[in-house]
């Protein structure tokens, strides 16, 4: 039911993210190294409403409302019942990422409603307060989310996120990092992924042979110090093979899939330092690091029919 109330102001917007280092191992305590893709969805339009949360985001084709049955519509609902007071809002979203690409999209489109949904009940959510009821909607969709996504949609920036543990409501560690940004070419394979299936896959890895899993998130460790070593004494050669590393080991705990692999050959062949899926696996997005190469990774992808989504992050030249 509308009030009739259109809400103006400043644009209210929230961060998607690449995940650097670290995406499965920050599952389990381990640090993950994430940069913001900024401002990744953004309020087109916000109608007050006396109850519930509608939301239709148009590039996804996303139309949904609190508490009908499905994911959607029980994220809106933990949502709603994560943010004090009364109130509701018709939100039309924009999102300049696809979804379900891995990169960090549902914890970015619940930033965005929680923070248009605190303003409505005017009641103002603190970092944390944002945080944790992102972690629940979050649940949703992952069943057991780092909280790294929540962390990066909040924060932006470059964020070196560490859990605290299983029940910290999402409010692991972060730390900012004030480092110059390599540029980043982000493309995707066009095949969308289920972040849950792939996180249990990696836990029922550990419940079977949780010494070679150790191994694993020991490595993935080694490739992000290695990595953030190498970027601060921007050593572009050794952070690219730091990504190629991290690629190789989530291959081997079988996350990645025929078309993240080919597109990181491609982008290898095109020039790039180093490049590796990013996010949960099994489709989404490919990360590479290619100066001076970003161009002919990215048509070099399109060429081989990888051309649904493709942009760039980083200091010089973004869009
Ligand atoms: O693919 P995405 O955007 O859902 O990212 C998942 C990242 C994981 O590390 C695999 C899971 C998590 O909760 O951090």
């Amino acid at each position: 039911m509308g009030t009739g109330k259109a809400r103006e102001g400043p644009v209210i917007s929230a961060h998607a993210r690449v995940v650097l280092f670290g995406e499965h191992a920050v599952v389990f305590g381990r640090p993950a190294l994430a940069i913001a893709i900024e401002h990744a969805v953004v309020a087109k339009s916000v109608e007050y409403t006396t109850q519930g949360i509608e939301i239709s985001v148009e590039p996804w084709g996303l139309q949904a409302e609190e508490g009908v049955a499905g994911p959607v519509g029980e994220a809106l609902r933990r949502i709603s019942a994560g943010v004090p007071g009364t109130g509701g809002v018709r939100l039309r979203a924009f999102a300049r990422i696809p979804p379900g690409a891995g990169l960090g999209s549902s914890a970015a489109l619940a930033t965005l409603i929680a923070k248009v949904l605190a303003e409505r009940r005017g009641v103002s959510l603190d970092e944390s307060g944002l945080r944790r009821v992102v972690h629940q909607a979050e649940k949703v969709f992952h069943g057991n989310p780092s909280g790294l996504d929540g962390a990066a949609s909040v924060r932006g920036g470059i964020c070196l996120f560490k859990r605290l543990g299983a029940d910290d409501e999402g409010l692991g560690h972060v730390d900012n990092l004030a480092l110059k940004l390599p540029r980043l070419v982000v493309g995707f394979s066009g095949i969308t992924k289920m972040t849950a299936a792939l996180v249990e896959r990696v836990r029922s890895q550990y419940e079977t042979n949780h010494v070679t899993l150790e191994r694993a998130l020991d490595a993935i460790e080694g490739c992000l110090q290695t990595g953030l070593e190498a970027w601060r004494s921007w050593n572009l050669e050794r952070l690219g093979e730091a990504m190629n590393e991290n690629h190789r080991i989530l291959q081997q705990l079988g996350v990645s899939c025929e078309s993240l692999d080919r597109m990181v050959v491609l982008a290898l062949e095109a020039g790039a330092l180093g490049a590796k899926m990013t996010g949960a696996g099994g489709g989404g997005c490919v990360i590479a690091l290619a100066p001076q190469r970003e161009r002919s990774v990215i048509a070099t992808w399109q060429k081989a029919g990888f051309f649904m989504f493709t942009m760039m992050l980083g200091h010089a030249n973004a869009h």
